[in-house]
């Protein structure tokens, strides 16, 4: 439960209210991470929340998070400046298991912020491309401005083979793509179902109406993983702040298969 300290070693807007903070630990000690892990972060005095880390994972001498900044604490997070000291526990909890991807075509669903958790998985894929099938990315934002990491959607298409596809809810002058909801997007998909693995991260109607897009094309639920959020106050098992029925997100989660969670994905109440 005691945080660890790191300082903010950089830092870059990336929308409006989004921020990624790069971090380094005061100790000098790496912070390994699977690909959908989250740290719960702590802006000294304010509060302390999970977020998913957003970096590499080869990478574990650098710890990135990116940050929407909706209320008090994140805001804290979001506004860090280089220099700054927080607070982080974890890694915590199950990540995509892209390993057991393997061999298997790979679809990657991301809505609004949600593409933070899934970005270090497309990392590890990449960095491994030969061993996946088919890679596609689709990505929805609100509007054209809202969209993230707009510098590595290209690359990753242009350098790694990934079918990146990405639409926007409401257009401006300067956007020729798309317009709409992501789940539009999942026609242009190729992939094999019976040898498909999907990753959704979204809000919750969003992952609902896109895991039933791909059951309709004949994904199995298992196949489907979705990251639930849920109020953490511990991270580790302790609290029951995040419990879901039997599930505790926080441990048996934050990623998890839909076969699973369907039926509780439904109940706004939970
Ligand atoms: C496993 C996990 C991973 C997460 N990863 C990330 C991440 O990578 N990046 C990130 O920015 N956030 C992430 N979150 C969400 C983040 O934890 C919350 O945004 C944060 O707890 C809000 O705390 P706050 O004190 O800033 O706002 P609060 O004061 O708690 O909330 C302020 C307002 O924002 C609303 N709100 C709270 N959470 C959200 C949300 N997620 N989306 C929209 N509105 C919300 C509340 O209902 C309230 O109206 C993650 C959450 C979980 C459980
Ligand atoms: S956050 Fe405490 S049990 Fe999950």
């Amino acid at each position: 439960m005691v945080p660890r300290s790191f300082v903010v070693t950089r830092t870059r807007q990336d929308t409006r209210d989004t921020a990624t903070l790069w971090l380094t630990a005061m100790d000098g000690a790496p912070l390994a991470f699977e690909p959908g892990q989250f740290t719960m972060l702590q802006a000294y005095g304010v509060g302390e929340v999970p977020v998913s880390i957003s970096g590499d994972p080869a990478d574990d001498g650098v710890l990135q998070h990116t940050i929407r900044d909706v209320g008090s604490v994140s805001h804290a997070l979001a506004t860090a400046e280089t220099g700054a000291r927080l607070g982080v526990r974890g890694p915590f909890g199950v990540g995509w298991d892209v390993g057991t991807a393997r061999g298997r075509d790979v679809v990657i669903v991301a809505g609004g912020i949600g593409l933070a958790p899934l970005r270090p998985a497309v990392l590890e894929i990449c960095a491994n491309r030969a061993a996946y099938g088919e890679v596609t990315l689709l990505y929805g934002a609100r509007t054209p401005a809202e969209r993230l990491f707009t510098d590595e959607l290209p690359r990753w298409a242009a350098e790694h083979g990934v079918a990146v596809h990405v639409t926007v809810d409401r257009s401006d002058d300067s956007w020729r793509g798309p317009v709409g909801l992501v789940t539009g997007l999942v026609d242009r998909v190729v992939f094999r179902p019976e040898l498909a693995t999907v990753l959704v991260c979204g809000p919750e109607v969003m992952m609902r109406h896109t895991a039933a897009a791909f059951l309709d094309r004949g994904v199995a639920p298992a196949d489907v993983r979705v990251s639930m959020e849920r109020n953490m106050k511990c991270g580790i098992g302790l609290c029951g702040h995040c419990q879901l029925r039997e599930l505790f997100i926080c441990q048996d989660g934050p990623v998890l298969g839909y076969g699973l969670v369907a039926s509780l994905l439904t109940q706004a109440e939970l």
